[in-house]
């Protein structure tokens, strides 16, 4: 991250009244929440995707698969937000609409204070029903490393329950998708953070975002597949980077409302 590229980062958001953010997984890294692909681990390692996040993969094998989600669910509850969270809740001070648009399913966003956030994928502390889809909101079984347990019966149906997350080969919820593009397409600026950029149609938002217009500001350690369409490139975690721009836009927006002090009166509203 340079300083030129924060303060224009800054300028944009500070002049910015409809701001979308765009996360993935690497947002919640700070707060220790590993990956999809890095859950894939120990007990879990032999697996691939499909047995573990496909609804084919889940009827072959419902023990196997409800127990790999209990333990990820056990691990989000421990987790706590990041400063790159909670830098976001701090930018809502800023702008005057701000949504964000999340692929995790940790649910940490909500928790930190975002009050506007839509999940594209779904969120793991949730659970419904196999066949009909009923939400469950009751007591689970609380999860020892290494169990295997069998998915609880739906009390409304009596089909298994499963995690309220979207897998492999399912639609994304409808309403989430319509609100995410028709925000993508109304907003000046859109901040893309902590994702690859290759699960599709997440990826697409900032795109859309940039065919309507909007600038482009990315926040990952490494380039990504979106980094070609970003506008700024804001290198490093995003619990670093995060804090520091908001304080950018916090200044930049102070300085927009004072006359500048060195410049003689006259000269004031030239420009
Ligand atoms: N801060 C910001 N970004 C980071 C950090 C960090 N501290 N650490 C890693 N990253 C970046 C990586 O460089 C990478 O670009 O986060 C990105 C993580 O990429 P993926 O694991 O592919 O995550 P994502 O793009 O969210 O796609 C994963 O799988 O579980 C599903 O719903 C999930 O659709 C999502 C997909």
């Amino acid at each position: 991250m340079t300083p030129e590229g924060l303060q224009r980062a800054a300028r944009m958001l500070a002049g910015a009244h409809r701001v979308v953010v765009s996360s993935g997984a690497g947002m919640s890294k700070e707060s220790g929440i590993p990956t999809f692909r890095d859950a894939m681990e120990g007990l879990w390692s032999s697996f691939d995707p499909q047995e573990l996040a496909t609804v084919a993969g889940f009827r072959a094998a419902p023990r196997r698969v409800w127990s790999w989600y209990a333990w990820r669910r056990e691990r989000v509850g421990d987790a706590r937000p990041n400063p790159g969270h909670l830098a976001l809740v701090d930018l809502q001070a800023h702008v005057p609409r701000l949504t964000v648009v999340t692929q995790n399913v940790d649910g940490l966003h909500t928790e930190a204070g975002s009050a506007d956030v839509v999940e594209l994928h779904g969120n793991i502390r949730r659970v419904k029903c196999l066949d009909r889809g009923h939400p469950y909101d009751g007591p689970l079984p609380p999860y020892a490393r290494g169990d295997e347990q069998d998915p609880p019966p739906c009390p409304l149906c009596g089909s298994p329950l499963r995690p309220d997350v979207v897998w492999f080969g399912e639609m994304l919820p409808r309403d989430a998708v319509e609100r995410a593009w028709s925000l993508a397409e109304r907003c000046d600026v859109l901040l893309i953070i902590g994702t690859s950029g290759t699960v599709w149609p997440a990826a697409e938002l900032p795109l859309v975002a940039r065919r309507h217009g909007a600038r482009i500001i990315e926040v990952n350690p490494e380039p990504s597949e979106l980094t070609h369409a970003a506008d700024v490139f804001l290198q490093g975690p995003s619990g670093e980077v995060l804090p520091a721009l908001v304080d950018a836009v916090a200044q930049a927006r102070s300085r927009a409302d004072r006359p500048p002090r060195d410049v003689p009166e006259r000269a004031r509203g030239d420009a």
